[in-house]
């Protein structure tokens, strides 16, 4: 999917730099992808790494990263599948708070749609029992339902009208990984805390690097995996989220230097970009008393229909690369 941050189009670089600063031989070392999102990083380094840990705060993450991530085969996958699509559509939570029928004025879904969302989110639910094959339902259905969002890809706002793709009918495609052969962990839990109990060879960072809150941009994705019986609120309708630190200005420096100060890896990288809420050069200052440091940048065009006038701007992604010292 589409993710705010998404580091795809970053891998040739992220994976250049781990390599000059770690070697081409991964396969006994303990990699650690602490703000996971998508999972476009740990999928790249799946089959690389002795052990893989993949961590993010959003539940819709963690069900994303269970699926990319899985270490069990996937059995009656087909069967499933084939049950699901006989469910009957439900007028549930998606439907009643979501959709324009429901009544509450919220247009994320077409009507149709929702009832499809809540009919196989009510499906999926009986196969909790069987964890490969439920996350690989549920991060199916979260994806399937993303293509179809009312929305200008995140979920702060909806729009107005039914965009020609919201109006398509949802498709529900399994969406399927290799099994990963090398151990993995897998957690939902604030990496500033998570940060006490991991430990290894590379942590890779990917914080938010502006003020925009994941729990509240992408709030429907977390509503549609928790199905939780909440009652939606407001104009949005979003659910209560944890702040992270790292999205405001007065405490993004402290999250960061407290994980640096914290980390028990040999080579920590940093993905940061200088549109950033930290300057390039107080980070360098920061890690720098940690360690051997290294700045690597790479400059893309990024396209900003809005707020540029259409302008093509250019923005450096920056790696900071620190060699933690003891
Ligand atoms: C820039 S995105 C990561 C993108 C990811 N590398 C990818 O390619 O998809 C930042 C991620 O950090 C997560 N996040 C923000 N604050 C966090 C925290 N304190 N602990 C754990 N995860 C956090 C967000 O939910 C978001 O998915």
């Amino acid at each position: 999917m589409y993710y705010l941050g998404s580091k795809v189009k970053l891998l040739p670089f992220i994976q250049r730099t781990i390599c000059d600063v770690a070697g081409i031989h991964l396969r006994d070392k303990v990699f650690c992808d602490i703000f996971a999102g998508s999972g476009a990083v740990s999928l790249a380094y799946k089959n690389d790494v002795g052990v893989l840990i993949a961590n993010d705060m959003e539940y819709y993450s963690y069900v994303l990263l269970r699926n990319a991530l899985r270490t069990k085969p996937l059995e009656g996958l087909d069967e499933a599948v084939k049950k699901l699509f006989t469910c009957k559509s439900v007028k549930g939570t998606i439907f009643k708070s979501y959709a324009l029928g429901g009544g509450e004025g919220r247009n994320y879904f077409s009507d149709e749609n929702a009832k499809t969302i809540d009919a196989l989110r009510q499906g999926i639910e009986t196969y909790a029992s069987d964890e490969a094959l439920y996350f690989c339902l549920l991060a199916s259905l979260i994806e399937s339902a993303h293509r179809v969002s009312n929305t200008a890809s995140i979920y702060g706002a909806f729009l107005k009208d039914l965009k020609p793709l919201a109006q398509k009918v949802l498709e529900f495609k399994p969406l399927v990984y290799e099994q990963t052969l090398i151990p993995t962990q897998v957690y939902c839990e604030d990496a500033n805390v998570l940060i006490e109990r991991v430990e290894g060879d590379i942590l890779y960072l990917d914080p938010p690097y502006n003020h925009r809150q994941y729990g509240a941009n992408y709030h429907l994705l977390n509503t549609i995996a928790r199905y939780d019986g909440f009652t939606p609120k407001g104009k949005t309708g979003v659910r209560a989220y944890v702040s992270s630190r790292y999205c405001k200005a007065k405490t993004a420096f402290f999250a960061l230097e407290e994980m640096v100060r914290k980390a028990q890896f040999k080579t920590l990288v940093l993905s940061y970009n200088n549109e950033g809420l930290i300057p390039q050069e107080v980070v360098r200052e920061m890690m720098k008393k940690y360690g051997r440091y290294e700045l690597f940048s790479h400059e893309h065009q990024r396209f900003k229909a809005h707020a540029h006038h259409g302008k093509n701007l250019k923005t450096i992604e920056f790696l900071h690369v620190l060699e933690k010292k003891g």
